[in-house]
């Protein structure tokens, strides 16, 4: 078996109309930094609706490295961080995905001192953690950054202090919040980010003891307490996988029924679903009928903003709905520099788009048409299928690795809908 490589890809029979019921999983960028707060609690967390995601595993992986213990029950994680052996993380494991720097604060809460390298190389272009290290210096760490290691200390103890976000950084707002926690006095963070991640992530540390408010909000305070304990917490569904079912359904004329999501965190995508001609409606009681017409209208203008502007993780899902469009669509990507790689792919599935720095123009066509593509991101990867399923004939997808990141069992959950799908 020396040398032997192996790469799994979907084949997409297109064309399919879905039908019936679907239950979203559990939100992976609200699972990540609620796995790294567990740090804080020196005792055994128990977490439901966590999705089997290879980011997830990387995370765990994380833990277990460090000392702590974690199993899984279903979809429920059972993390127990009472005893911690190690206070490094080497590059193997922060390599596996960028976010692994969401580690930063809870280690440096739970240690005096702390050695990682830097997170992984991102498929998005330039991600910084300027803001992160910046938050925690003012906390009183000290950070030496060399030869792609941190290395970082705590001379007393961690203090509260006054941070003002340049950016609303998901990622440092999470940071500077599970730091916080446990740091003497107050911290006051001012244009954070507003995702319900964050306020997932503050309802969790609320139920370990922690004194947060203002969280979903531009300022979030916290007030630091000497401990926390352990807690029991249900992670929200996950807004992008709806966003993206939605489109999958919005492409083939579908009538899919979700059985569990929260509109008020797709405030921002259901309208730009209703320009498109679907119709939404909520059910009493929870869940969502989402009905897409015979042909899309073009949703004429997306452009991607933080919470509760229109999310940059569907920005790609939507693009292969535009794709077969009535109309044009101008797309504008605010949040990373480097979030097009699936235009080449839709291009080749047919699709009329082109794109000018940080805008695509997308003009939609009638039917895509079956390929050979690669997927090289996540949300990409997800944008691939999503058109796969709306193209005649059979279209194979690369990159499956990057899927499984985000999207559990994707072939299963459309399949089940009605899809032809497999994963070879
Ligand atoms: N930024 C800085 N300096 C920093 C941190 C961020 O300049 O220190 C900039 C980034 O370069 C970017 C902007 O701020 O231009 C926003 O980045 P943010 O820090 O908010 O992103 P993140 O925390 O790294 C999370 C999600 C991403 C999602 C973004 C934006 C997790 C694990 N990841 O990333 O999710 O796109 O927020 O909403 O929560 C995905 O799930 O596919 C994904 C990439």
């Amino acid at each position: 078996m020396k040398g032997c490589l192996v790469v799994s890809m979907y084949v997409v029979e297109g064309g399919r109309t879905l039908s019936g019921e679907v239950r979203v999983q559990g939100s992976k960028n609200s699972t990540l930094p609620i796995l790294a707060a567990s740090l804080l609690c020196c005792g055994e967390s128990v977490l439901f609706n966590c999705p089997r995601l290879s980011d997830v595993d990387a995370t765990l992986s994380i833990l277990r490295y460090i000392g702590c213990s974690a199993r899984r029950e279903g979809d429920t994680l059972i993390v127990d961080t009472a005893s911690v052996t190690r206070n490094v993380i080497p590059s193997g494991l922060m390599h596996r995905m960028r976010s692994s720097i969401i580690f930063l604060g809870a280690m440096i809460a739970r240690f005096d001192r702390v050695k990682m390298s830097f997170p992984g190389g991102c498929e998005l272009g330039p991600r910084p953690i300027d803001l992160h290290l910046n938050a925690l210096r003012e906390m009183g760490v000290a950070i030496s950054e060399e030869h792609g290691e941190l290395d970082c200390c705590i001379s007393d103890r961690l203090h509260g202090a006054k941070i003002a976000l340049t950016v609303p950084s998901v990622g440092a707002t999470e940071n500077i919040m599970i730091a916080a926690a446990t740091a003497d006095g107050t911290t006051v963070i001012s244009n954070a980010a507003r995702e319900p991640e964050i306020t997932d992530l503050a309802d969790y540390l609320t139920a370990c003891g922690a004194k947060i408010s203002g969280a979903g909000e531009s300022t979030v305070i916290i007030d630091g307490v000497k401990r926390l304990h352990p807690a029991t917490h249900a992670i929200i569904p996950d807004r992008i996988v709806a966003a993206t079912l939605m489109s999958a359904a919005a492409v083939t004329g579908s009538d899919i029924r979700f059985t569990s999501i929260i509109p008020s965190h797709l405030e921002s995508v259901l309208p730009v679903f209703r320009d498109c001609g679907c119709e939404i409606e909520m059910i009493s009681g929870g869940g969502m009928v989402f009905r897409s017409p015979y042909r899309l209208q073009s949703p004429r203008l997306i452009r991607t903003m933080p919470y509760p502007g229109f999310p940059t993780d569907a920005q790609a899902p939507l693009m292969s709905a535009a794709a077969v469009a009535d109309g044009l669509t101008v797309f504008v990507e605010n949040m990373f520099e480097s979030r097009y790689s699936h235009v080449s792919e839709l291009c080749r599935l047919g699709a009329d788009i082109r794109v000018e720095g940080r805008v695509a123009v997308v003009d939609g066509v009638r039917r895509l048409l079956s390929a050979h593509v690669r997927a090289r991101d996540l949300r990409g990867a997800a944008a691939l299928v999503v058109a796969a399923l709306s193209a005649r004939g059979k279209s194979e997808i690369e990159g499956v690795e990057y899927l499984e990141r985000g999207y559990e069992d994707f072939e299963l959950v459309l399949s089940a809908l009605g899809a032809e799908m497999k994963k070879v």
